[in-house]
This record gives C-alpha cells, structure tokens and sequence, in this order.
C-alpha cells in the first residue's frame, strides 16, 4: 500500500488540486504541446488527481485515440473525465501495466511520492511504444523560501521544516525533480530534455491558496511532531492574507524524453 500523505478523503482535496492545476497547466500544456501526438494516439495519465490534463489528452488524439487516466482514488476523475476516457483505479507500485502500448506517457507530482520510484520509471518506460514520449514533472526542492524581509518568514521557515520531516518519513524524495533527467536517461530514454519553473506566492494568487492548503493537510501532523504550535499554525495561515507576504514555492522540472526505436 502506498504511504501517499494527501489522500483524497480530505474536504478540501478537490479544491487543492484544482488549485494546483490554475498553478500549473499552461506550463505543462505547453511542455506537452511540443510532443508529437498523432490523432488516434493512446496516452496514459498516471495519477491524474482532479483531470485536467486527461481531457486535455482527449482532445488531442480525438475520438479514435485512447486515453486512460489512473490514481489511487478515482472518483474526481470518473466525474470530470469518466464519460471521455478510460478512468482505472490503479496504484502504479503494484497494479500490472501494459508493455509497449502508449505514444505519450505524463505524470505530475506523483513518482516523488513514491519509495519505489525507480522501479516505477522502468515500468513507464516499457509502457512506452517504440518511439513514445515520456513526460515526468516533480519537484526540486530547493528550499520553497521567504523572500527578504518577508513578515511571518521564520514561521514559514518552521513549518517547512515540519513538512520536509513529514515527507522524508513518508518516502518523498524532495530533489527527485532534480535527479529526474539522469534517472530517465538511465532508464533507457533518449533526446531527454529539462526545464524548471518557479512561482511566487503572491497573496491572493493560485499559488500562494495551492500553498496554503496543502500546509493546511500537513499542518496537524507538523504541530503533533512539535515544530509548530496551534497558535502558531492559525498565525501562519492569517499571514497569507497579509500584503507582506511572500515567498518561492519549490521549482517543478519537466523532464522528458523519448523511447528509442
Ligand atoms: C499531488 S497530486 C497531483 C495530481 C495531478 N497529477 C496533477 O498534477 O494535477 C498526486 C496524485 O497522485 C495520486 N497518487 C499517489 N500515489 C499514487 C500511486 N501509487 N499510484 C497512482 N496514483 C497515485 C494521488 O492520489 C493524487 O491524485
């Protein structure tokens, strides 16, 4: 079973990935636009959270393509994407996956999550039909940090802290977006390429709410292990309101390269 930390039982799941993909769609659309995708092509969407990139699939190879959208929990993809692709509750760790049947495979933020990560890449790779596509985007965490002079910027120091320690604990490999392009050229891909990306977290923007709630998942378990109190928590939460505060979320690398053949 995976140790995944953000299930999708959580009242505010659907709005945090919602937020996640006002925050990063137009550059993964973009990195996914430049693949050659022919109509009538097959795609795989591994851990597809609230849909957006399915659909987007599903446009491009139209009606006699196939696209199937996986994830632990499926229920957000059945009901935004379930009538236009093949929707499969699937954990990519131990659920069996097809060999060579796939033109262009994407995932985003999930393969960080995951201890067995390598083992999973090698399995996309097989996914691949000769010549296919594989697009992978994590985080590197190069410390999501407080600007200089930020208000509240040691809290937010803390509670990262807090939120790395979690993650560690959990499997999470915060420099995975780093490693990406080395681990996918040793998995046998080809004309790999890469590209990081950084938002700022503005108050009142996508990126500062995505932030924001996914602090709030995290932050029960971050004020149990001791790094943040209660009071201290409700504080942090009222600076994102605040004009003063600002800070980098972690950068997203799109790694992606090409099945030889
Ligand atoms: C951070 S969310 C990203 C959602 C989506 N990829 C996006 O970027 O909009 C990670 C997603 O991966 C799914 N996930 C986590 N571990 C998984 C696994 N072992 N197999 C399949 N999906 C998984 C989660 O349920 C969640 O929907």
């Amino acid at each position: 079973m995976s140790p995944y930390l953000f299930g999708h039982d959580w009242e505010q799941e659907r709005r945090r990935l919602d937020l996640l993909e006002q925050v990063y769609d137009g550059g993964t659309l973009a990195f996914l636009g430049r693949l050659p995708l022919p109509l009538g092509g097959h795609c795989l969407e591994v851990g597809g959270g609230a849909g957006s990139i399915a659909l987007w699939l599903c446009d491009q190879v139209g009606p006699d393509g196939r696209v199937v959208a996986t994830d632990l929990d499926t229920e957000f993809l059945e009901r935004r994407a379930g009538k236009r692709c093949e929707v499969r509750r699937h954990d990519i760790v131990t659920d069996g996956l097809e060999e060579d049947a796939y033109d262009v495979i994407h995932s985003r933020l999930v393969l960080e999550h995951i201890p067995q990560r390598d083992d999973v890449l090698r399995r996309l790779v097989a996914a691949l039909r000769p010549g296919g596509w594989l697009l992978l985007e994590d985080y590197d965490w190069a410390r999501p940090s407080a600007a200089p002079g930020c208000v509240g910027g040691e809290l937010l120091e803390r509670a990262h802290d807090g939120f790395a320690e979690l993650l560690a604990a959990a499997g999470y490999r915060p420099d995975y977006g780093l490693a990406l392009s080395g681990d996918m050229r040793s998995a046998g891909l080809v004309d790999v390429q890469a590209e990081g990306r950084v938002h700022l977290g503005v108050p009142g923007s996508p990126a500062s709410e995505w932030w924001r709630l996914t602090l709030a998942k995290i932050c029960p378990a971050v004020v149990e292990r001791g790094h943040l109190t209660e009071a201290e928590v409700e504080e942090l939460f009222d600076l994102f309101d605040h004009d003063g505060f600002l800070f980098r979320l972690p950068t997203l690398v799109a790694v992606w390269g090409r099945r030889p053949g």
